[in-house]
């Protein structure tokens, strides 16, 4: 029986307990990856044999297909790939397809650390991608392979980069996060490099997300520090924000030299504006990256539940959502809470 209904797409937004609209959905395909960075999945703690997600415990991708477009019924439009490591889910090109079909979705992006990409950046580009975010925390060949967990090389990455350029991905984010004494003293070198070539670097505050990345306050780098250290070098001036609630600030270079970015989340909480949907690759939801549990979503879609059934378990989820965890970082209570994995949603 095809329990399936129309869903209305001008219907009223979602809104949770802090009237923020439910807009964007970063769907985590896979919880493997095939880099160990200190900040997200250190060597130590997930060795080579680490029990992940068996493949029945993964949403398939028509699991995914039908979750997104419920999703977009909901509101959502723009859609996230993210891992672990995306591109460790074989066909995702195929995803991609299904994903670009639904009615209402305006946006697909995905962030990678980039190593797998030559291989498949033409067929996703194909499939309907419309734009990659990669992970460029330095372009120093060995912080790169430090920072990677050893499993990385600069020189993939810069290939990967020319490779998702020549597929038509033009202006690529590029996404460094900055960790005071580890890589900070490499943001001039990596400005150097992608000055003027149309990509966006963009400056992440380390954040304490996970369980296990032993994030320290005085790692942090704010972004008010970082950027009157490049603007002393580079003039810079503020840019608009794209869309309502961009996690990234804005700007660019006077001297014509193009954009970057800073996504400040630890300094300057954005909580206020966030619009995003998590949802895990064992079809569970998050309503916030430092969330310490999801609502399952994967139990009752196997249990036959229809779309309005999982479209109103959806929006009852988000009805109650009232989290802002950037935003009371301070407060002892919310620090010491576990919180959910980094590779587990994605970021
Ligand atoms: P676009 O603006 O659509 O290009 O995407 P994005 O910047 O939201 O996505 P991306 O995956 O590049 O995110 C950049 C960084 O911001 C990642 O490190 C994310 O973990 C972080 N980030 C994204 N969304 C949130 C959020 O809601 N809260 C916090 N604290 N960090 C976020
Ligand atoms: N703090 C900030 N950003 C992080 N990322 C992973 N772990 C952290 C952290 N602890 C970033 C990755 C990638 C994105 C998905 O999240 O570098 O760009
Ligand atoms: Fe993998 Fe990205 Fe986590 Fe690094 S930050 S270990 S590339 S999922
Ligand atoms: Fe959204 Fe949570 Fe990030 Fe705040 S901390 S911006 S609520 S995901």
């Amino acid at each position: 029986m095809d329990t399936s209904i129309p869903l209305r797409m001008e219907s009223a937004p979602t809104l949770d307990r802090r009237a923020r609209a439910l807009s964007g959905l970063r769907i985590s395909v896979i919880d493997r990856c095939n880099f160990r960075c200190p900040y997200c999945m250190p060597e130590d703690d997930y060795p080579r044999d680490h029990q992940f997600l068996s493949k029945s415990g993964r949403l398939r991708f028509e699991e995914i297909e039908r979750l997104a477009r419920i999703f977009a019924g909901l509101g959502v439009r723009k859609l996230r790939l993210t891992g672990g490591e995306p591109l460790l889910r074989r066909e995702l090109p195929e995803l991609v397809r299904q994903l670009a079909a639904i009615e209402g979705i305006d946006d697909i992006a995905m962030t990678t650390n980039g190593s797998l990409l030559p291989k498949s950046a033409q067929a996703l580009r194909e499939a309907g991608l419309q734009r990659i975010t990669l992970s460029v925390d330095t372009l120093d060949a060995e912080a790169y392979r430090k920072l990677s967990g050893g499993r990385g090389e600069v020189a993939e990455l810069l290939a990967a980069i020319e490779v998702a350029t020549a597929c038509g991905f033009s202006s690529l984010k590029l996404n460094s996060v900055v960790m005071r004494g580890i890589n900070d003293a490499h943001v001039f070198d990596m400005i150097e490099h992608f000055r003027g070539s149309g990509h966006i670097l963009r400056f992440i505050e380390y954040m304490d997300v996970g369980t296990c990345n032993a994030w320290r306050e005085d790692l942090v780098v704010a972004s008010a520090e970082l950027r009157a250290r490049i603007a002393a070098r580079w003039p810079l001036r503020a840019l608009p924000a794209r869309y309502g609630g961009e996690v990234a600030q804005r700007w660019e270079f006077i001297d014509g030299g193009g954009e970057i970015g800073f996504i400040s989340s630890v300094s300057e909480p954005f909580c206020g504006d966030c619009t995003r949907a998590r949802l895990s690759a064992d079809g569970r939801l998050y309503t916030c990256l430092f969330a310490t549990s999801g609502h399952d979503l994967l139990g009752p879609l196997r249990a036959g539940a229809s779309d309005a059934e999982l479209a109103a378990l959806i929006s009852a989820v988000w009805s109650a959502r009232d989290d802002r965890y950037s935003e009371i970082r301070g407060l002892a209570k919310a620090s010491a809470r576990e919180h959910v994995e980094m590779y587990a949603i994605g970021g």
